[in-house]
């Protein structure tokens, strides 16, 4: 009788969940496991939840979300990690693999006390991990967790977006705020800089709406228009998020945010009189930032992370991570022990990674020279900066 593993998907979806399960799913079947795929995160664990036998050919490792659905639930507010160890065990799973994000994975490590369990991160906003040693050379292969599944993915979506938008930007001489993803962290937002955003606002730097503007103002002043990108999860002087409807509680207690950018806008008109109000437009990127198909080498190292996963377990190799390390030969999946990757808080929840701040260039609002050495096997050089606009878009394509 073959052993029985089981997986789940938590948090915000992404592009590469689904190859991150069909690595799983061949690793499985080429070990003689039985697979019990349960549906929407934490919650497919319980009593009454829902869980089938997942086989290779039932997953698309091409269709960005997840087959198994996800959830916010959160087992430790709710009480219920007994319950979720006793249906494991009835149901016979000898191990199993969460597939999430710090929220996720805060509940994995907690069930993680009375279950075998091996983890496989996910999350479009780069935050599980630990960034490299400090110092003034970057290390980049001492990086735990080089880079999040998912992340990619959805850097490559910003990236399009925000080079799209030149174009419009450029026709009508507009002053276009984008906001993108990462509630707390910058990663997302700092890749914009492949679409040529002029100016950055990470959540790891508090906001300084003169200071901003002044930024603003010098790039008007020399290109007639100007592309701001800035996270959802910037705070204001008195820390708080800056969001634009009625503040909503997740089951982890994160507020979600969203509206910034038409604050931003509003701030700028008045701080900005010498620019045309009518020029200046706010735009909200939202899901479409993590929807979609993955990007190669996101879904080639997913399914690869997978596939580590349910060979650790096969192994014995229980309480590991498989985490993405970049070295000189490349980019592969490694297993590491829980205690290196998810340190905990006070209150038992994974401590989230910010941006590498060496990888931001707060007074220019860009991204740093280390910050291009991050993301260079990703999305190769950054544009050339000594580049015109209109040269440069004609390299792109973007005009004949
Ligand atoms: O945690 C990933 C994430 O996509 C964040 O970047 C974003 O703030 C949040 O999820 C959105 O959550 P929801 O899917 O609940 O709207």
């Amino acid at each position: 009788m073959p052993k029985k593993i089981g997986v789940l998907t938590g948090g915000g979806d992404t592009s590469a969940l689904n190859a991150t399960l069909k690595g799983i799913a061949l690793k499985a079947e080429e070990l003689g496991f039985e697979l019990i795929g349960f549906m929407e995160g934490w919650r497919g664990v319980l009593k009454g939840g829902r869980y089938f036998t997942l086989t290779p050919d039932l997953i698309d490792e091409n269709r960005g979300g997840t087959l198994l659905k996800s959830s916010r639930t959160n087992l430790i507010k709710d009480n219920k990690l007994d319950e979720a160890v006793s249906n494991l065990k009835k149901l016979d799973i000898s191990g199993l693999i969460p597939i999430g994000g710090d929220d996720t994975l805060t509940v994995g490590t907690a069930l993680s006390d009375q279950f075998t369990t091996t983890f496989v991160t996910k999350t479009i906003d780069n935050d599980v991990g630990i960034n490299p040693p400090e110092g003034d050379a970057v290390d980049y292969s001492k990086m735990v967790n080089y880079f999040c599944p998912g992340f990619p993915s959805s850097a490559q979506s910003v990236i399009n977006a925000v080079r799209d938008l030149r174009t419009t930007t450029y026709s009508h001489d507009r002053v276009i705020v984008v906001e993108a993803m990462g509630r707390d962290a910058g990663w997302l937002t700092l890749s914009a800089a492949y679409g040529q955003a002029d100016l950055i606002v990470v959540p790891e730097v508090p906001y300084q709406p003169e200071k901003l503007a002044e930024a603003i103002r010098e790039k008007h002043a020399e290109q007639g228009n100007v592309i701001v990108v800035v996270s959802e999860g910037i705070r204001n002087e008195a820390g708080e998020l800056m969001i634009n409807s009625e503040a909503e509680l997740d089951a982890f207690g994160h507020t979600k945010p969203g509206g910034c950018s038409e604050i931003i806008v509003e701030t700028m008109k008045k701080l900005l009189p010498e620019i045309s109000s009518s020029a200046f437009r706010a735009l909200i990127l939202g899901y479409l930032q993590r929807c979609g198909s993955p990007i190669p080498l996101d879904r080639n190292t997913a399914i690869k992370a997978g596939a580590l996963a349910v060979q650790a377990l096969s192994e014995g190799m229980f309480n590991g991570v498989a985490t993405i390390t970049r070295t000189d030969a490349g980019i592969e999946p490694t297993l590491l022990p829980l205690e290196q990757v998810l340190k905990r808080d006070e209150t038992g929840h994974v401590v989230r990674r910010d941006l590498d701040l060496r990888f931001y260039d707060a007074e220019r609002y860009q991204m740093s020279a280390a910050g291009a050495g991050y993301f260079r096997p990703l999305f190769g050089n950054l544009p050339r900066p000594d580049l015109s606009l209109d040269d440069w878009l004609i390299e792109v394509g973007e005009i004949g």
